[in-house]
């Protein structure tokens, strides 16, 4: 099915499944322990063994040399296999590094080695016997040193690197206010529940892989590159993913080397990555400095933006697009931006939640905060009086729907904003000082081509086959609903099976496109099924009514079971995007509001309530989409005050590569959160009208808070995360 026009109504609008706070359908399995993710697979009948993985212990330079012979003499071990035994490896397109590396180390913690043996603990064991001595190379670890060599990266996710409109220069002169700041965004870690982690079994010459991976297509792919085989003789098996966060977009050395193990050893080899290795083995969000310029009229009307990105990665790596959201975000005539990319020998950076948007509405979002404190304008005013209702940089394109004015104004009412005290550090309650922050969340909206197949059996069920992810996401349960809603059956007739890569290719899950993609893949496929349907019945499909089992048409009526008859039906098909993506500016919004307490005394800053309001088409279940806003509400908490990855700027490496010195919000972190969706639709988006919330929830997060600790304070800090060191010293005195 190719959409290409506006959505009519359609079958979905009828809202008796689709729309409802369902709760999840996979949720028992996950709460029993019953759902199979990676690490839990084995093959009863098949002796399974362990790799344990060896990382280099230098971040650039060439192994010299490399002595197996103590950890081939361990207990257990069946094999190892290194870049030297491996045979010759293909690189994934889309990972920067290589996954086994060696002779050349391009980053720390890149794989050299996986030792395969017998048990988990006798592995672990022998790859702590494996020497290995490196010859190393410079490298560049700091991106504060190396940015005046930062370069023009060319084109960004399709987007041109550089934009500009009018006269930015001259404008930001002429501004009767001016903002002039530098903010800077550390290395953050997807740091998600569960560890990469694969069991690769081979049959002769075709392989099959269990792992965590949010895009199944990719990860096929990715193997099949890597080991040169033709991708039909590989299988990617992906049910239950533990969190990915963008850390499981690609193929990582845990599915190759469980691949290459279990070719060594002819065993099924089962490799989780531990924790420490985590940090360094894989990709991570990248840093960035920020520059921001903001000039404005004397009735705060902003006349100019510019927005300058520094980010750096490896060679053949991409920039963060931090700049994004500015070219879209706010009205002025006079705009720039521009992105630029160092060469850094830190570990692969690549995408974690909203990337570009994230990171780039951490210091956008407190440059409003600064520009409406110099205007003397309230900060939901300010955002609001410079709203646009245009591509800023291409007038003649509209938003397909754009509520962020909505959302502002129904946020401010809701969180209690008028009690905020337009002057800082005024508010006290008891031991703590009390500010609110706000600030806007933009993510755009993508859509990505996705397949389905669905089978009606003669018992009136609907199977759903799809490469789709849930990675935690809530996917089977909204496609469940599509599913059912379409053919009108309750929910519990619906079978859904998800992350195989012998089902049709869907979106998967990422860049929050896949809720709206692969619903509207199942939404085709449905369709497809329901002709199926009514041709069988002799039914007439245009208007044969879809309704508790039955399918009916004119006065005729038919159990849907009966259609299938004892072979069953089935129907397959893709949605694919036309142009409305082009010609109508595809965006999410929302508002983000917190409360903070900082404590007076010591600068603990404390998360006291926090609101965010979503604009984001069709909702399709309230209930999995709240949980996604309020994760990335939390992981906002975690950017704004935690999380950092440290750079040992000498040796080139994450120093806090564990759970322990890498922290992020926990349970007594974060307080009660609400979440509001508005009601909207949006038509232009697919069939569904829906559009992906998973990503809105963390973008602006981080600003609010920091404008919050501002409020609460009046110190600003521009530099994340806000930890109680950076305001210490500043600190009002205490009364
Ligand atoms: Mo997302 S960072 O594309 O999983």
């Amino acid at each position: 099915m190719k959409f290409d026009t506006p959505a009519g109504q359609n079958h979905n609008d009828q809202l008796k499944v689709v729309g409802k706070p369902l709760d999840r359908i996979d949720g028992k399995f996950k709460t029993t322990g019953t759902a199979p993710y990676a690490n839990d697979w084995h093959d009863p009948q098949a002796k399974l063994a362990y790799g344990s993985v060896v990382g280099a212990t230098i971040a650039k330079g060439r192994i010299r040399s490399m002595d197996l012979a103590q950890a081939k003499a361990a207990p257990g071990v069946l094999a190892i296999v290194t870049a030297e035994t491996a045979g010759t490896l293909g690189k994934a397109k889309l990972n920067t590094a290589k996954l086994l590396g060696g002779p050349r180390i391009e980053h720390y913690h890149q794989a050299v080695a996986v030792v395969v043996a017998e048990t988990f603990e006798q592995a672990r064991a022998a790859a702590a016997l494996v020497r290995v001595a490196y010859d190393t190379d410079k490298g560049a670890f700091d991106l504060a040193a190396v940015k005046e060599e930062a370069k023009n990266p060319g084109d960004v996710m399709g987007s041109p690197p550089d934009t500009s409109v009018g006269d930015f220069a001259a404008a930001f002169g002429a501004a009767t206010h001016n903002v002039d700041a530098t903010y800077v965004t550390p290395d953050h870690a997807h740091a998600m529940m569960e560890p990469h982690a694969s069991v690769a079994s081979w049959d002769g010459d075709a392989v099959t892989v269990w792992t965590a991976n949010q895009m199944i297509d990719w990860a096929t792919d990715g193997l099949a590159q890597t080991l040169g085989m033709p991708k039909e003789k590989v299988r990617v098996i992906s049910p239950f993913i533990g969190g990915g966060f963008g850390g499981k977009l690609f193929l990582r050395s845990d599915a190759i080397l469980a691949a290459l193990g279990a070719r060594a050893a002819r065993r099924p080899v089962k490799v989780a990555l531990t924790r420490p290795l985590m940090f360094n083995n894989t990709t991570h969000r990248p840093a960035t400095i920020q520059r921001i310029r903001i000039g404005a009229g004397p009735d705060g009307r902003m006349t100019a933006i510019g927005h300058e990105s520094w980010s750096g990665d490896l060679p053949g790596g991409g920039p963060e697009a931090a700049v994004l959201q500015t070219r879209l975000l706010y009205a002025a005539p006079n705009r720039m931006t521009a992105m630029r990319l160092a060469e850094l020998d830190l570990p692969e950076g690549n995408a974690m939640r909203a990337p570009g948007e994230a990171p780039g509405l951490m210091a956008l979002e407190i440059a409003m905060d600064e520009m409406a404190e110099k205007v003397g304008m309230d900060p939901v005013r300010f955002r609001i009086l410079n709203d646009t209702q245009v591509d800023p940089e291409k007038p003649e394109r509209r938003f397909s729907q754009r509520s962020l004015v909505d959302c502002l104004r129904i946020g401010a009412e809701r969180f209690g904003w008028d009690r905020r005290a337009a002057i800082p550090g005024q508010v006290r309650d008891g031991r703590w000082r009390v500010g609110l922050g706000v600030a806007a969340a933009f993510r755009n909206n993508m859509v990505l081509k996705s397949a389905a197949r669905v089978r009606l059996d003669d018992r009136g069920r609907v199977t759903v086959e799809t490469d789709m992810t849930d990675i935690g996401n809530g996917s089977y349960t909204i496609i469940a609903q599509t599913a059912a809603e379409m053919m009108g059956v309750p929910l519990d007739h619906v079978v859904v099976r998800l992350g195989d890569s012998t089902f049709p290719v869907s979106s998967g899950s990422g860049g929050q496109f896949g809720a709206n993609s692969a619903t509207s893949g199942v939404y085709a496929a449905c369709v497809k099924l329901r002709e199926a349907v009514a041709g069988r019945l002799g039914f007439n499909s245009a208007d044969a009514v879809f309704a508790d089992g039955q399918v009916r048409s004119g006065n005729r009526s038919a159990p849907l079971a009966q259609a299938a008859g004892t072979d069953g039906l089935i129907a397959e098909d893709a949605i694919e995007f036309g142009d409305l993506a082009k010609t109508h500016q595809q965006s999410t919004f929302g508002a983000h509001f917190v409360e903070v307490g900082v404590d007076a005394a010591t600068a603990e800053i404390r998360v006291r309530r926090m609101l965010a309001v979503c604009a984001a088409g069709r909702i399709l279940n309230p209930k999995t989409a709240r949980s996604q806003v309020i994760g990335g509400m939390t992981m906002g908490v975690g950017g704004a005050l935690m999380e950092e990855l440290a750079v040992d700027t000498k040796r080139g490496y994450f120093v806090n590569h564990d759970l322990a010195g890498y922290e992020v919000p926990v349970h007594a972190d974060i307080p009660h959160q609400d979440v509001i969706f508005l009601d909207e639709t949006d038509p232009m988006s697919s069939p569904m009208k829906a559009k992906g919330v998973g990503e809105l929830g963390i973008c602006g997060v981080a600003a609010a808070v920091a404008n919050a600790a501002y409020n609460a304070t009046g110190i600003r800090v521009r530099q994340y995360p806000i930890t109680l060191d950076k305001l210490l010293d500043r600190m009002p005195d205490v009364a």
